[in-house]
This record gives C-alpha cells, sequence and structure tokens, in this order.
C-alpha cells in the first residue's frame, strides 16, 4: 500500500462493519461516522459488541465485512501499529519496572522522537501527575494508575483515542472526578475520543454524541439530551434512563396527537414524536414527567388511576413506584419542593397525570413488552 496508513486524518468512519466468531454475530452490518476531534460515546449492555467494535478500530480484530476509514484513508487490514490509533484499557498495563515519566515516554521513544521526554513532560502535566513522574506504577493509587494510562495513549497523539472502560476499576467518587477530568483534557487536545461504557449517566456525562449500542447494532444515536427526551426503542427507552412503559392500539388522532387506547385508556402522543402512526404502539413517558395525585385531577387531558406500592424518600426527590391498571409497575418522581410530609403510603389509591406533549410512541417489540410488564419494576 503506497499511501502511509498511519497519517491519515479526518472522521473515523465504519462502513457496513459486520464480525462473526464461527456463527456468533457478534457486531451487526455496523455504519457510524464519528467527527473529528469529537467525543463518542458507545453505550450498550454486557456482550452487545463494543469491545469488539474498538478492536476493529484498533485492529486487533478484522472485520468479516465491511471497512473501517481513518477520512479518505482505508485502514481496514493494516496492523494496530500502522494506523494512528492508541487503546486505553480498563486494565492499565504500564510497565511496572518502568518510573511513570519512562512509561509516557515510551511510545515517543520508540518512533525516536529526539525530545520524548519533554513529550512526556508535556503529557504528565497534562494529566496533573508531573509531582509523581519518579515514582513506579506500584506506588500509586489506581485513579493515578489510570492517568498515567492515558498519558501515555495521549502522548503519541493518535488521530483516534480508544477509551474501553477506563474508569471501570475506579470508585465512584474517583470515577465522577476522572469523567470531568476525561472531558477536560479531550476538549484540551482536541482528539477524537471514542468512549465505551454500559453506564449511561457516564456517557451522557461526557459524550457529544452516544451511539447506543444492542446486539451488536446501533439502535439510536445523538446527543445525550436527544436520546432522552426522544427515544426511538423500547430498548433505548428503557437503557437510556426509566421509562414508564404500555403497548396501546392507535384509534385515530385529535389535532397534532395520535389517540391511543392503553389498558381501557385514553393516551395522547404528538404526532411528532411518535416512530408508529397506526396499529399496535408502545406508549412511554418519563418518570418526572409524571405527577402523582390523591384525587382525580381536573382538565389534565391524560389520566390513569395506579396503586402505590413503594415510596421511598430520596432526599432532593420522593421515588413513587405504582401499579397501573395494565398491571405495570411505573415510577414516579416528585421533586421535594415542599417540607411537607409525605402523606402517600403503600396501598393508597392515587391518580397520575402528565401533559401529553411529554409521551412518546416507539415500535412495540419484545424488549418493550417485557420492559412494559417488568414485575421489578427496575
Ligand atoms: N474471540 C471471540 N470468539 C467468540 N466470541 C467472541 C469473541 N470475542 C467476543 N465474542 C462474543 O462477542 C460478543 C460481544 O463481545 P464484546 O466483548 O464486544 O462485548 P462488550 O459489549 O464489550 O461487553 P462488556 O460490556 O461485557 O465488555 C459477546 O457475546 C462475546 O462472547
Ligand atoms: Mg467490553
Amino acid at each position: 500500500m503506497a499511501t502511509n496508513t498511519r497519517e491519515a486524518h479526518g472522521d473515523l468512519v465504519l462502513e457496513n462493519v459486520t464480525k462473526e466468531f464461527a456463527d456468533f454475530t457478534a457486531v451487526d452490518d455496523l455504519s457510524l461516522v464519528v467527527p473529528r476531534g469529537s467525543f463518542f460515546a458507545l453505550l450498550g449492555p454486557s456482550g452487545c459488541g463494543k469491545t469488539t467494535t474498538l478492536r476493529m478500530v484498533a485492529g486487533l480484530e478484522q472485520p468479516t465485512g465491511g471497512r473501517v476509514l481513518i477520512g479518505e484513508t482505508d485502514i481496514t487490514g493494516t496492523r494496530p501499529h500502522e494506523r494512528p490509533v492508541n487503546t486505553v484499557f480498563q486494565s492499565y498495563a504500564l510497565f511496572p519496572h518502568l518510573t511513570v515519566r519512562e512509561n509516557v515516554a515510551f511510545g515517543p521513544k520508540r518512533r525516536k522522537a529526539a525530545d520524548a521526554m519533554r513529550l512526556a513532560d508535556d503529557a504528565l502535566e497534562l494529566v496533573q501527575l508531573s509531582h509523581l513522574a519518579a515514582r513506579k506504577p506500584g506506588q500509586l493509587s489506581g485513579g493515578q494508575q489510570q492517568r498515567v494510562a492515558l498519558a501515555r495513549a495521549v502522548v503519541n497523539q493518535p488521530e483516534v483515542l480508544l477509551l474501553d472502560e477506563p474508569l471501570g476499576a475506579l470508585d465512584l467518587k474517583l470515577r465522577r472526578q476522572m469523567q470531568v477530568e476525561l472531558k477536560r483534557i479531550q476538549s484540551e487536545v482536541g482528539l477524537t475520543f471514542i468512549h465505551v461504557t454500559h453506564d449511561q449517566e457516564e456517557a451522557m456525562t461526557m459524550a457529544d454524541t452516544v451511539a447506543v449500542m444492542n446486539r451488536g447494532r446501533i439502535e439510536q444515536m445523538g446527543p445525550p439530551e436527544r436520546l432522552y427526551d426522544l427515544p426511538q426503542t423500547a430498548f433505548v427507552a428503557n437503557f437510556v434512563g426509566q421509562s414508564n412503559l404500555g403497548v396501546g392500539r392507535i384509534h385515530g388522532t385529535d389535532g397534532d396527537f395520535i389517540v391511543a387506547e392503553v389498558s381501557d385508556t385514553k393516551v395522547r402522543i404528538p404526532k411528532q414524536r411518535s416512530e408508529i402512526h397506526d396499529g399496535q404502539v408502545m406508549f412511554g413517558v418519563r418518570p418526572e414527567k409524571v405527577r402523582i395525585h390523591e384525587s382525580q385531577p381536573v382538565g389534565t387531558g391524560n389520566d390513569v388511576r395506579a396503586v402505590v406500592t413503594d415510596v421511598s424518600f430520596t432526599g432532593v426527590a420522593t421515588q413513587y413506584l405504582v401499579t397501573v391498571p395494565s398491571g405495570a409497575n411505573w415510577t414516579v418522581y416528585e421533586q421535594n419542593l415542599d417540607v411537607e410530609p409525605i402523606s402517600l403510603r403503600p396501598g393508597d389509591d392515587v391518580w397520575l397525570s402528565w401533559d401529553p406533549t411529554h409521551a412518546f410512541g416507539v415500535p412495540v417489540d419484545e424488549d418493550g413488552r417485557k420492559a412494559a410488564l417488568a414485575e421489578d419494576g427496575a
């Protein structure tokens, strides 16, 4: 190949990428474009194909179909060191016998950069570890080791930096700190970051764009607010935050709304917020958009009877679990704006209401059916 693939630059493009292991398809005809310099998150449950996707970008695995490109340069089939790509894994894989500084200088030295040590020092400054440069990895905390691993990747100025659950080994507080740190570092260096996680909060707080993966495919991709506000599948509605769901049949329209019947209750869904316009539809509304009342509210448009099954005070909010007429368990969050004590108790009959403009409609599928009838409401 005449072009030097290590010099490739531009957006990362996956074109119909498939990976089959024997008779199992781990990644299924996946296409996406990650704009150069953006912070992109791949989010999905265990086994959905996230690591396999990253490994194909890194060259550690070759696709059984499709192409991987950086800008105009096709890098499919090239080996890892021929790609301008570095990976930070969950296990930091630092060299234990080298100091922090030598660990970071390793890449630049190997490619014979004259100023390897200075580059290493700059990278350590970026991750705020200059003061620990002379230590060995064994003398660092988990979070510090994670920063060294990051510095060791960033120092190579890769076109694309892959992060596979890099914060997985850290405790919750350190995780939150490192999320903020990673975001700062990404905006400072301006490299393309692809961050893999099964933690939806982590994906949403860090990334410009989140791709939700399920069974080797991308279900939906977009800015975090958009995924949360308008999920397009039942899987996304449940994986990105929580949703209250119900299976309904569409009866007609009312102005800008479609009208569906869910367990003898008529609900309205804005036409523009529904993927489905006739037949069966999965109706959804987010827990914080639902209000709970002790008596029937007037003039709300949508209201449903329910029975309280659990009340949990969480400080800023109270979470109610209720059973709706379909038998499904719904969750309602009420912000604790008043100091009045909560008067509702398990077993109480209540009314639920919501502004119909917040409802959404997605196709009915097995994921959704299960979620709509989930016994534990989780
Ligand atoms: N070398 C392999 N041979 C056979 N099957 C494999 C191989 N590598 C991965 N798989 C399978 O492919 C699927 C996707 O694996 P992958 O490691 O990409 O998942 P993941 O989304 O990264 O999950 P996790 O969140 O648990 O890390 C899994 O079902 C896995 O068992
Ligand atoms: Mg993985």
